[in-house]
């Protein structure tokens, strides 16, 4: 449907056509990183599940490769659903996988490349001897899906992690395993967590203290922490907590007990779940993939013949200044897709301001920005609103004295249609300032049936710091990230106007009582190269 076809991102990963989410599998290998992801090949709603495959050199251009993994298995004839590769070190890969059997039990298979001498792994064989585990007792057929990707414990042996649930309690499952055909459960779980629900698509990573570099995920010590993310399938986000791993006793605790898993930090406040992470060998970081749903109807997906997107791959490491949260950002390779630049320094905005920025067209940008409140109105501001919160009603609309300021993306030249995204700062009665980051979406399309919330979160800013923010957009897609990507929002919006040529950029600063200071530099983006593969050559 060519009326739809703006809302196509130009350099986020998208199969052709038809239903796409979770991220699977994903790995560097031989020179190419390989990206599985579950597929419906025939429409563009959820079913049918496969595995589709693509390889890149650089996360950002795609090759699309024919499917990997088909239901053609009484063990996966309902679905070839969430798994996780493993890397061994004689250089072999084990994928394990969930299937949806001919009877809807899940149960874990695995599968391997046919032919490791193919740098695209392009074949994949499932083991003779499928499922290689099945429900445990007390464990609801329903409720037993999406292996980890395996670490090595001190004994000699591999380890996965595997979510379920009791009653309400969220809960993570471990097995050990020699040979990745037989399993033996552990008595310990590695978590649990009272009324979460099922915890799908489980992962688990040691980050390094020193904020540095990623870490291969069988790598322990006194150097390490540890990561467990939970995707809460009932209210759908990707939920993380630092806490501390005990090999001997396969347990995990929570750093702190009230941001523990799945009630605690979230890896992004809109629209990003089930994701995975995976070390890459080529560059020694972690890097993490998430799917991003639409907020349109389902409707308008089968009439535009696709959903959802994969949002650009995240570096993730320890905010050794903070110490309580991950940094995320954008792998570097994206700034490869940078064009000219447009730069404004020290725009001085004044209360109740909006100024257009001159970048051209701006469905496809990369922003980086950085504000300073006037010093003198926030030591002058008397306010008690630490109460704040992104949600309430108003949004970006409601003013108070020191927010919200930033950016209004996809916007149209007379802000008919406009997504704001933004800090508020919030001072306490003690003085403490306290900061929000948010998106704004109410007004970001005049389209009807499209969800348009209000995200966000706190953002920890330090003494000294500025207010520095990142935004990637890319015609429906918004993802934003404040203070170097300790709290993070990815949006999709439908906007109706300000599609291309017609979507501009403005700063904007709604405060009553503070000038804001804002530099900034914006690039348009190139469109990444995402295309099926023709093997021998294109005849068409
Ligand atoms: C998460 C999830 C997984 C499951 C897969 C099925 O979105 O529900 O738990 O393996 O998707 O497509």
């Amino acid at each position: 449907n060519s009326m739809l076809s703006w809302q196509r991102t130009a350099f986020h990963f998208q199969p052709e056509e038809n239903w796409m989410n979770d991220p699977n599998g994903p790995l560097y290998y031989n020179g190419w990183y390989h990206f599985f992801y579950q597929y419906n090949p025939r429409a563009a709603v959820w079913g049918n599940i496969v595995w589709g495959h693509a390889v890149s050199t650089d996360l950002i251009h795609w090759l699309h490769l024919p499917l990997a993994l088909v239901p053609d298995q009484w063990y996966d004839i309902n679905g070839v659903w969430t798994g996780s590769a493993t890397i061994l070190p004689d250089g072999r890969i084990m994928m394990l996988y969930t299937g949806s059997t001919k009877e809807h039990v899940q149960v874990q298979n695995l599968a391997y490349p046919a032919n490791l001498s193919d740098p695209l792994l392009i074949d994949w064989v499932k083991f003779s001897g499928n499922p290689v585990l099945v429900p445990p007792p007390g464990i609801d057929f329903r409720d037993f899906r999406d292996p980890t990707t395996a670490w090595f414990t001190s004994e000699g042996k591999w380890r996965i992690a595997i979510g379920s649930k009791v009653n309400r309690t969220g809960i993570s499952l471990v097995y050990d395993t020699e040979d990745f055909k037989h399993f033996q459960l552990l008595d310990n779980l590695l978590c649990a967590v009272a009324g979460t629900g099922m915890w799908e698509c489980l992962d688990f990573f040691p980050v390094s203290k020193d904020g540095k570099i990623g870490l291969d995920t069988s790598v322990n010590g006194p150097d390490v922490k540890h990561v467990v993310k939970t995707s809460l399938d009932d209210d759908r986000h990707d939920y993380y907590s630092l806490g501390t791993y005990d090999e001997k006793t396969a347990t995990w605790v929570p750093d702190n007990p009230k941001i523990d898993v799945g009630i605690g930090l979230r890896y992004d406040y809109g629209l990003f779940y089930a994701s995975k992470s995976f070390f890459d060998h080529k560059k020694g970081r972690r890097v993490l993939w998430g799917w991003i749903g639409e907020a349109d109807s389902e409707y308008a997906d089968v009439q535009k013949g696709w959903a959802s997107l994969q949002g650009i791959p995240r570096t993730v490491l320890f905010d050794n200044k903070t110490g309580t949260n991950l940094l995320q950002w954008p792998v570097e390779e994206i700034e490869n897709l940078r064009q000219r630049s447009h730069a404004f320094h020290n725009l001085v905005i004044h209360p109740g301001s909006v100024v257009p920025l001159e970048v051209g067209s701006s469905t496809q940008l990369d922003i980086f920005a950085e504000f300073e409140l006037d010093k003198e109105a926030v030591a002058k501001a008397i306010e008690t609103n630490v109460e704040f919160s992104c949600q309430r009603r108003g949004g970006a609309a409601i003013r108070g004295a020191l927010g919200p300021f930033g950016l209004l993306v996809l916007a149209d030249e007379t802000l008919s249609e406009h997504t704001p995204v933004y800090f508020y700062v919030a001072k306490g009665q003690n003085g403490t300032l306290k900061t929000f980051f948010c998106t704004d979406e109410s007004r970001s399309s005049e389209a009807n049936d499209v969800y348009k919330p209000i995200y966000g979160s706190s953002v920890p800013v330090l003494e000294g710091e500025k207010f520095s923010l990142r935004i990637l957009v890319d015609h429906s897609v918004v993802e934003s990230f404040a203070q170097g990507g300790r709290t993070c929002i990815t949006s999709r919006v439908y906007p109706t106007k300000a599609i291309y040529g017609a979507a501009r950029l403005f700063v904007f600063n709604n405060a009553k009582d503070t000038n804001i200071t804002a530099s900034l530099t914006i690039w348009q983006m190139n469109p990444a190269f995402i295309r099926p593969y023709h093997p021998g050559g294109d005849h068409d």
